[in-house]
């Protein structure tokens, strides 16, 4: 695994059904294939994949281990959806794809980033409050399946 080149790539067509995949693994309110590519058709839609040029995994080729995407609506961008493969986790991959979501939402002149995230998803937040992120106020049971509030966190982008 530690031979795993990873590099950070703007989505493309050919990637969504991996994207599909991760995000039906590991994200309850995940989106449908077709949701997934209507982003590319918007321009205020900007994702990234995580792709592995594998040496010694599950994975034997070049393949999209994780991804993460943002929707800029003026000048604040909403963090959609990010999540990586278990086997890769906990090494960076998903800090790299944060890295370069904020590199484009301050490109396009937005001056924070919000997102939500379960209550129960610890993990989550403490990837964002390390990255970051403050946490803003909470919406009672805004989660179905399993039931949840929701953390809305922000991070002011200077
Ligand atoms: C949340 C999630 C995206 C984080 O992905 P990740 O790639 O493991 O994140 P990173 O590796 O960048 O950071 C995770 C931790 O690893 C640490 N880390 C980063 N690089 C590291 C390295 N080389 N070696 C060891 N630890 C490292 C980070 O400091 C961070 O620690 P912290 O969370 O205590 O602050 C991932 O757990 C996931 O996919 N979860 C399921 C989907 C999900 O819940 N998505 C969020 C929905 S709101």
């Amino acid at each position: 695994m530690h031979s795993d080149h990873i590099e950070i790539i703007r989505l493309r067509s050919e990637h969504c059904e991996r994207v599909y995949d991760i995000s039906a693994k590991y994200i309850p309110e995940h989106w449908s294939l077709d949701g997934i590519k209507d982003v590319l058709r918007y321009d205020n839609n900007i994702y990234y994949v995580a792709m592995c040029h594998c040496a010694d995994s599950g994975f034997d080729k070049t393949e999209v281990v994780g991804f993460g995407g943002i929707m800029i609506v003026a000048d604040e961008a909403e963090l959609l959806n990010i999540a990586i493969e278990e086997a890769y986790r906990n090494r960076g991959i998903a800090g790299r794809i944060l890295d370069k979501l904020i590199d484009e939402a301050k490109l396009a002149q937005c001056t924070r980033m919000l997102l939500e995230v379960r209550k129960a998803n610890e993990t989550a937040q403490r990837f964002y409050r390390d990255k970051g992120f403050d946490d803003l106020g909470i919406r009672k049971n805004y989660y179905v399946d399993p039931t949840d509030d929701a953390i809305i966190m922000d991070k002011v982008l200077g």
